[in-house]
């Protein structure tokens, strides 16, 4: 039993079969919704999210969030993992094309995405899901791997799906930007 949430254990590091990613992380999102229902913090809900997708993506070297905190700057906000850059441009990296375009960015191989910010020199893939709540881009969710290709679209989707409920009704001390 994993820490947190009620999914059979694995491996840090372990890359399943993109079906079981899929049905462990579908496993888990009645747990993660039971856990945050009603909670409007944003840290709070970032600071479980980051928790439970740890304990659900065994592939994940880094899971966290990055906040929007001015026009055009992120700053790191609750992850798991090393320790990720503390400020990060909208001009540069995989999180800065994922708040410039507020669209995700799941690039199977970073080595070859243009600016890419390699916190972790092991880092091979990463996925970069925004959350935009009433039209505003307020954050995004950063999801790194040492595998290539260690997301996928499905996983992308699940998870896009996920942050648009929980941030919902999500209450953002920064003030509103852009
Ligand atoms: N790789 C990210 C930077 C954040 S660290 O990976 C946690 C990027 O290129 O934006």
């Amino acid at each position: 039993m994993s820490e947190g949430i009620l999914l059979e254990p694995v491996a840090r590091g372990t890359l399943l079969p993109e079906a079981a990613r899929v049905a462990r992380l579908e496993a888990a999102l009645p747990q993660i919704l039971a856990a945050l229902e009603g909670e409007t913090d944003e840290v709070a809900v970032e600071a479980t999210l980051a928790c439970l997708l740890w304990e659900t993506l065994p592939q994940a070297n880094w899971c966290g969030f990055y906040r929007r905190v001015a026009d055009r700057m992120l700053a790191v906000g609750p992850y798991q993992g090393g320790m990720g850059c503390l400020r990060i441009p909208f001009e540069r990296g995989v999180c800065g094309a994922c708040a410039r375009t507020e669209t995700t960015q799941l690039v199977p191989d970073v080595h070859v995405f243009p600016g890419h910010i390699a916190c972790d020199d092991a880092t091979r893939s990463e996925l970069v899901i925004p959350i935009t709540v009433r039209g505003q881009l307020r954050a995004v969710l950063d999801l790194d791997s040492p595998h290539l290709d260690g997301f996928s679209g499905a996983e992308a989707r699940t998870l896009e799906s996920l942050l648009a409920r929980v941030f919902s009704r999500a209450v953002f001390p920064t003030p509103g930007m852009g």
